[in-house]
């Protein structure tokens, strides 16, 4: 038996890490980056899984960060690393039934790890498609979506569904996670609520690697590891209910194409991811350099302390503003039209 699945990539415009502690984001997806899964299967007494996979696409990391170079993607090793089996093991009950199968699964992918831009929500959605083809079986998105998340519990201890859900669903998308600013445990106490977004064009993304690598698992941490310091759960609440503003204004200005607006909303949101300390001197570099040279707005975009610097920008500055990213440092810059 054999099944194939695939996923694109995904950017979160607003909303990031306070997402987690009962804010909204909002994140577009990359259509022109993704992740193919091959599955070949046998019925077995009990399930195996061998994996090949290949290397990440993006590989001039220059380490930092928290985690460390790749620590926050899937294992490239030919055993699959803790994570990714515990993900595996959460998805074949659900979509597999009874099923046992000696399992291999080839992954290749042109989504970088650990920057950002959701190789682990990616490769989660694509596996559950391969193992619904396997099965010749029709693709159910919600189901998918569903499964996606609670494989991603696997990777990040309490992923937001802000990945998953984009990614499943590959449309402008926004998820909430709590009722009011409290700041919470985790995203699952709270109760997630997603839907999709109306996006009108006017402007184009500007994607510039920071070439640092990271686990968004650690730096989700950290944030809560700084929530949990004297009055850090005060602050952190405080920023949620700014980000939350943020978020509200930015779903607006995409339902008018007011693109000027979001670049202004995109600002203000990073102010509040540095002063949360997931920001790096050169993201910040990066940023500045987006800023001189004609970006309506950038950002930092994913959990931080590396990947990748969002830009927003007119089609006709986007040219002169690659250019400006990659003499300021950026390994690549890669531009995507964010439009439904
Ligand atoms: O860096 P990424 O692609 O793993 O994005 C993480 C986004 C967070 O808000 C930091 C975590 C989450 O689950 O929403």
């Amino acid at each position: 038996m054999k099944g194939n699945g695939s996923a694109c990539g995904k950017v979160i415009l607003v909303g990031e890490h306070f997402v987690v502690w009962g804010g909204t984001a909002i994140a577009l997806p990359l259509r022109k980056t993704h992740t193919r899964v091959t599955l070949r299967g046998n019925p077995a007494s009990r399930t195996r899984i061998a994996m090949s996979a290949a290397l990440d696409p993006f590989p001039s990391a220059r380490g930092g960060g928290a985690g460390g170079a790749g620590g926050g993607g899937i294992s490239p090793a030919r055993t699959p690393d803790v994570r990714l089996r515990k993900a595996i093991g959460l998805a074949l009950p659900v979509l597999a039934g009874q099923g046992r199968f000696e399992l291999q699964v080839e992954t290749r992918s042109d989504i970088p790890q650990g920057a950002g831009l959701g190789s682990s929500a990616a490769f989660s959605v694509a596996f559950c498609r391969a193992l619904l083809d396997m099965q010749g079986r029709d693709c159910d998105d919600d189901l998918v979506a569903q499964t996606a998340l609670s494989m991603e519990e696997a990777f990040h201890r309490f992923p937001s569904g802000i990945d998953s859900t984009t990614i499943a669903f590959e449309t402008p998308c926004y998820v909430k996670t709590g009722s009011e600013f409290v700041v919470k445990t985790a995203p699952a106490q709270q109760g997630p609520r997603a839907g999709f977004l109306d996006v009108l064009p006017g402007a184009v993304l500007l994607l510039a690697d920071s070439g640092e690598r990271r686990s968004s698992r650690a730096v989700v941490q950290r944030v809560a590891r700084f929530a949990r310091q004297p009055k850090g759960d005060r602050i952190l609440a405080k920023f949620t209910g700014v980000a939350e503003s943020i978020a509200l204004q930015t779903a607006s200005a995409l339902r008018k194409g007011d693109w000027e607006y979001v670049g202004l909303m995109m600002n203000e949101n990073h102010l509040l991811l540095n002063a949360l300390g997931v920001s790096t001197e050169r993201l910040e570099t990066l940023r500045n350099a987006a800023l001189r040279h004609g970006a309506l707005g950038a950002k930092l975009t994913g959990a931080g302390l590396g990947g990748f610097l969002l830009a927003a920008a007119r089609p006709d500055a986007a040219a002169r503003l690659r250019r400006a990213l990659l003499a300021s440092g950026a390994t690549t810059v890669l531009v995507e039209d964010p439009g439904n």
